[in-house]
């Protein structure tokens, strides 16, 4: 039987190699987008400092995978909002802004690929500890100035943790996900 609630403690660290199959296994049973192991290990091996499992006795129980890159998409950074439609600068300053970035400015941001929790231990904020440490080292480690990602436009449960975190919708892409539905662009740029 499990514990309720806050007593639950799960214990957020690094990933390691040992780590991927059971990490494969939450991701196989959570999520529809799913990893070949290769993939795993490439993301461990170049981020393993921004891999981290949430591990409860011993097992793992949820995961937060992420990559640092390096982006002119004023989107991802933060500077541009595609679904806020007034804008102080107007039409035209706008235009000049994203032209300016696209050509002059590299953004470092922090993109989360993939974060799940078990089901049977959802709410109970396992998936903020994560998200929370995740962002912690994004900024000590790589400096980024922003983190974005992409979430299907229907999971709530994720949208309103995001939004608790302080992510903005930013952007919609139509049919990202392999059946068509879309997916939110969402960007946190106030890393306090
Ligand atoms: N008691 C009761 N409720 C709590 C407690 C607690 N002790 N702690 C937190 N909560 C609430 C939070 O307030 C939050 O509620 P809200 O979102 O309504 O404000 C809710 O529980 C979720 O917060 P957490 O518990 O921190 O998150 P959780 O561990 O449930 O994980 C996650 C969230 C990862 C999105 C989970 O729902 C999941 O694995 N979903 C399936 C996989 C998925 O969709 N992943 C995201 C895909 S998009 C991407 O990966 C970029
Ligand atoms: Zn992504």
């Amino acid at each position: 039987m499990l514990d309720s609630g806050r007593n639950l403690q799960a214990t957020i660290r690094c990933a390691n190699e040992g780590d991927i199959s059971s990490v494969m296994e939450v991701n196989m049973r959570t999520l529809p987008e799913n990893y070949w192991y290769g993939f795993y290990k490439y993301v461990l091996e170049r981020w393993g400092d921004l891999f981290l499992v949430a591990e409860i006795k011993g097992s793992i129980v949820g995961y937060i995978m992420n990559r640092v890159e390096d982006t002119r998409d004023p989107v991802l950074y933060g500077r541009r909002n595609e679904l806020v439609k007034y804008e102080r600068r107007g039409k035209l300053g706008i235009i000049v802004k994203s032209i300016k970035s696209t050509f002059l400015e590299s953004h470092k941001v922090g993109h989360v690929i993939s974060i799940a929790v078990l089901l049977e231990y959802r709410k109970k904020g396992i998936g903020s500890s994560l998200l929370d440490e995740a962002i912690r080292q994004m900024k000590a480690n790589y400096g980024v100035d922003a983190v974005y990602l992409e979430v299907r436009v229907s999971n709530y449960d994720a949208i309103s943790l995001y939004e608790k975190f302080g992510f903005r919708k930013a952007r919609v892409i139509r049919s990202y996900y392999r059946d068509g539905e879309d997916a939110y662009v969402m960007v946190k740029d106030d890393l306090g």
